[in-house]
């Protein structure tokens, strides 16, 4: 490689009483009272408005933590320019000088930005010490570190050439402006939508989901502090919808890189169609929506390692990444062992705030996901066909609060089992252990995503006849373990069908996508 060799970035553990996590919860605290402005960044300025939005904390919904300032259409016509603007001379830079700003700002958030986006998630996102760890920081730093390494990879492939004849490849950035729309769940994805566009030497208007502003705040100022250029990213806090149709429409749009909801990436996929004639060039576009993730357990599983998996599968971040555990096919044989176990270790489980580290399901992200969440609970506790068995207890008298909740039904086409919820919700069905077979082919066709899902079992056949079974039914498959937590590097991460353009993020695969290479062939 010619740049330094990435490794995943070490987890902090945060042992209890420990100084790192005494520190990351004292700079909680400090933030917590601060009050703060956020600007949005165009062209390298903060830019405010006199329209100031409230900035609200999951776990305690009447403390403003400050306010953030909404931009309107100007601001949006305002960042495309500024990008454009900015394309010739970042592209001219060369990507040695582009690597090292982005190698500066992964080693920023490993070092002095550590504690401050971490804290930024907690009380933004609502997501405790572990999980802001290993989403803000480590999954972070892991997409700069291994995306530089990808792009000089991607930067020497070159065709082969004869006497007479040298042939090259140019890897051209895309002929316009990019647009980066993320979601609140992983302040990683965030940051590497926009980034990974950069790295390869394109301007990028980024427009952060309302959920996720105060960490998208720092790490704006962890890029400007690592040098990235005016212009190059401009970050703007503006509507959804009036964005979109402006971005769009415009004819040097060129590229969409989406982390979110299916029907919203639906809709601009239409719009980007409806507009086609508009453009200079078909614009690319990658985008990672919805899941449904299952767990199917096979008889010869172990129960202890598939409860363990639920618990943490289906409840870590209240069941709001995208890979989370939302679907478990349980064997008849193994069911009441696999529900003690998840009763011992659910009784554990504590609920609250991220400012006590002990709490390991925290807030839901607003009011829209607690009410979510709450109909499916009271639709279970009024059904036939379904039960709440472990959980359901909501509170959003404070903050959103929703106890880790097991929906068990005996309808496997139940509205729990098929529909996204994005909370702390898992529904299991229990079938008889000699309808395997079948159960697979349900799993496989009961929901239209295709993100990630897990097999558990001991029996090297079944696991093979799962694996041919589910090939189409997860981009990311795991055996024998949960299916969260990929590793930027180990697991490139994404999913088919209603679930994305599997793209696979953090991957030489979803870089490729940001280049548009010229051949050049020249004669002696
Ligand atoms: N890396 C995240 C996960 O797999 C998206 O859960």
């Amino acid at each position: 490689s010619q740049v330094p060799y990435a490794v995943n970035e070490p987890v902090r553990l945060y042992e209890p009483g420990s100084p790192e996590v005494k520190n990351l919860i004292s700079t909680y605290k400090k933030m917590w009272s601060e009050k703060l402005e956020i600007p949005m960044v165009i062209n390298g300025k903060e830019i405010t408005t006199e329209n100031k939005e409230r900035l609200v904390s999951p776990q305690d919904h009447q403390h403003d933590f400050g306010f953030y300032y909404k931009g309107d259409m100007k601001h949006v016509d305002d960042a495309i320019n500024t990008a454009l603007a900015a394309r010739a001379q970042w592209n001219n830079l060369g990507w040695e000088q582009r690597a090292a700003i982005f190698l500066k700002a992964a080693d920023l958030i490993a070092g002095p930005y550590r504690d401050r986006l971490n804290a930024a998630t907690m009380i933004g996102q609502s997501k405790n010490v572990h999980q802001t760890e290993i989403d803000a920081a480590c999954e972070f730093i892991d997409f700069l570190r291994f995306n530089v390494e990808f792009m000089t990879e991607i930067y020497a492939e070159q065709p082969v050439s004869s006497e007479g004849i040298w042939n090259r490849s140019e890897y051209r950035p895309l002929e316009g402006f990019c647009f980066a729309v993320t979601p609140f769940n992983f302040t990683a994805i965030a940051g590497n939508l926009p980034t990974c566009m950069a790295m390869m030497g394109n301007v990028v208007v980024w427009k952060p989901s309302d959920k996720q502003i105060y960490s998208a705040h720092v790490l704006m100022d962890c890029f400007r502090e690592a040098g990235l250029p005016d212009g190059v990213i401009n970050m703007i806090f503006t509507d959804g919808k009036e964005t979109a149709d402006k971005v769009l429409a415009h004819p040097d749009f060129t590229a969409l890189h989406f982390t979110g909801s299916t029907s919203v990436f639906q809709s601009m996929w239409k719009q980007i169609g409806d507009n086609i004639h508009k453009y200079k060039t078909y614009p690319r576009i990658v985008g990672e929506t919805g899941g449904k993730d299952f767990v199917m357990v096979h008889p010869s599983a172990n129960a202890a390692g598939v409860a363990t998996a639920l618990v943490r599968g289906s409840f870590e971040y209240q069941g709001q990444k995208c890979s989370a555990a939302s679907r478990a096919y349980i064997p008849k044989s193994l069911w009441n062992e696999v529900k003690e176990i998840m009763a011992a270790q659910l009784a554990t489980v504590k609920v609250g705030s991220p400012e006590d580290p002990s709490n390991f399901v925290n807030a839901v992200i607003d009011q829209v996901s607690f009410d979510r969440c709450k109909k499916y609970i009271t639709n279970a506790q009024n059904s036939s066909e379904a039960e709440v068995i472990f959980g359901g207890k909501c509170d959003d008298s404070k903050g959103f609060f929703v106890d880790p909740t097991v929906i068990l039904t005996t309808n496997p086409k139940y509205e729990s089992v098929c529909e996204e919820i994005f909370g702390p919700i898992l529904s299991i069905y229990v079938y008889e252990d000699e309808n395997w077979a079948e159960t697979l082919k349900l799993v496989d066709e009961t929901s239209p995503y295709s993100l990630t899902g897990s097999i558990f079992s001991q029996d090297r056949y079944a696991i093979a006849e799962a694996y041919k079974a589910l090939e189409n039914a997860a981009g990311n498959f795991y055996i024998n373990d949960k299916p969260t937590g990929a590793v930027v590097g180990q697991q490139p991460f994404g999913g088919a069908r209603a679930s994305g353009t599997n793209d696979k993020a953090g991957s030489k695969m979803n870089l490729l996508r940001w280049t548009s290479v010229r051949s050049i062939k020249e004669t002696f």
